[in-house]
């Protein structure tokens, strides 16, 4: 049987520090300062995020790998056989062994292909697979979304299935969704499919603590990203003079991520020969976690051209997974 290195490749289409001298010079000099999220996940983003999943009041990546459970052979039984896996922002990969094994129970091999931004797959959870299930191979694609789905759609085979798991959906804009579900449908083909997880609107109290644990790990997420700061782009911030703020906008159905200056002050960017001033109280707002209905998901999902095969909720409807031709 191959080794488990040789049923593993990877292939960096572009690395996200490519382009943050870029956006960080645009997002900075802004007048409603902002960065883009991408530049949350590198290695310690990564581990951090990791906790954060495992903490009591994140309830998303718990619900939503129950609802995979649960339902891992219904999803897979809807699709094409035999099929591949693609899933964007694998990070752990930790959900999709559900469906790695939902596959294999029904068809004699299976490649899966993990697109992250993060390179190092195979050390962040990767190689039991590997183990485990000796007709998987992996395929990590390094880079974007968009860039590893230009990859595959160039890529001959048999019909996939692209899982875009955790949300990730609500991090991007109403723009970028439009693009995204657009670009998606003219990569994949006829016989794809793809399964969206996103969560659904609920209790503010609920969603405040998702994003702003008692153990201030989520604040130390959202601060990691001055540190990168620091260290790739020879910048001075000082951690301690920002704070952590999640607040729930009801209007919009999000919850937005900032980081609040805590005195007036003024930040050197070095790489970039850059000055930025902060007044006492203003904000950089790193991210934007929207969430859903579902009638609101399946509308949008309609309109660029996706017909709903089955959802799936947890028994209190606080999560969502649709399954989509
Ligand atoms: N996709 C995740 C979410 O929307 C990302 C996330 C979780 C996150 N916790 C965060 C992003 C804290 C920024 C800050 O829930």
């Amino acid at each position: 049987l191959p080794t488990e290195q040789a049923r593993f490749s990877s292939l960096t289409l572009r690395r996200a520090h490519d382009s943050l001298a870029d956006d960080v010079r645009l997002g900075l000099t802004a007048a409603d300062k902002w960065l883009p999220c991408k530049y949350f996940y590198d290695p310690r983003g990564m581990a951090l995020y990791e906790r954060i999943c495992e903490l009591p009041e994140y309830y998303l990546t718990r619900t939503e790998t129950a609802i995979l459970k649960h339902h891992a052979a219904d999803i897979i039984a809807l699709a094409p056989a035999p099929l591949s896996l693609v899933e964007l922002g694998s990070g752990s990969s930790a959900k999709i062994r559900y469906l790695i094994e939902a596959c294999l129970a029904r068809q004699a091999g299976l490649v899966y292909y993990a697109i992250d931004i993060s390179p190092g797959a195979l050390d962040n959870g990767v190689r039991p697979l590997l183990q485990e299930y000796l007709d998987l191979r992996i395929v990590e694609l390094v880079g974007e979304f968009t860039d590893g789905l230009g990859y595959l759609a160039r890529e001959p085979g048999g019909p996939r299935l692209v899982a875009f798991l955790g949300s990730t959906i609500g991090n991007f804009t109403e723009g970028e969704i439009t693009s995204f579900l657009a670009m998606l449908r003219r990569v994949l083909r006829p016989q794809d499919c793809f399964l969206l997880g996103f969560d659904l609107i609920k209790d503010t109290g609920v969603l405040e603590a998702a994003y702003d644990d008692a153990e201030g790990v989520t604040a130390r997420f959202n601060l990691n990203i001055l540190a990168r700061l620091n260290h790739e782009l020879d910048a001075d911030f000082d951690l301690t003079a920002f704070a952590h703020r999640a607040t729930v906008n009801v209007e919009r159905s999000r919850v937005e991520m900032h980081l609040v200056s805590r005195r007036a002050q003024r930040v050197r960017i070095g790489r970039l020969g850059l000055d930025v001033r902060f007044r006492a109280g203003e904000t950089i707002h790193t991210e934007n976690c929207h969430k859903f209905s579902t009638a609101g998901m399946e509308t949008l999902l309609a309109r660029h051209g996706w017909q709903v095969l089955r959802r799936f909720l947890d028994p209190q409807e606080q999560f969502c997974l649709v399954l989509a031709s």
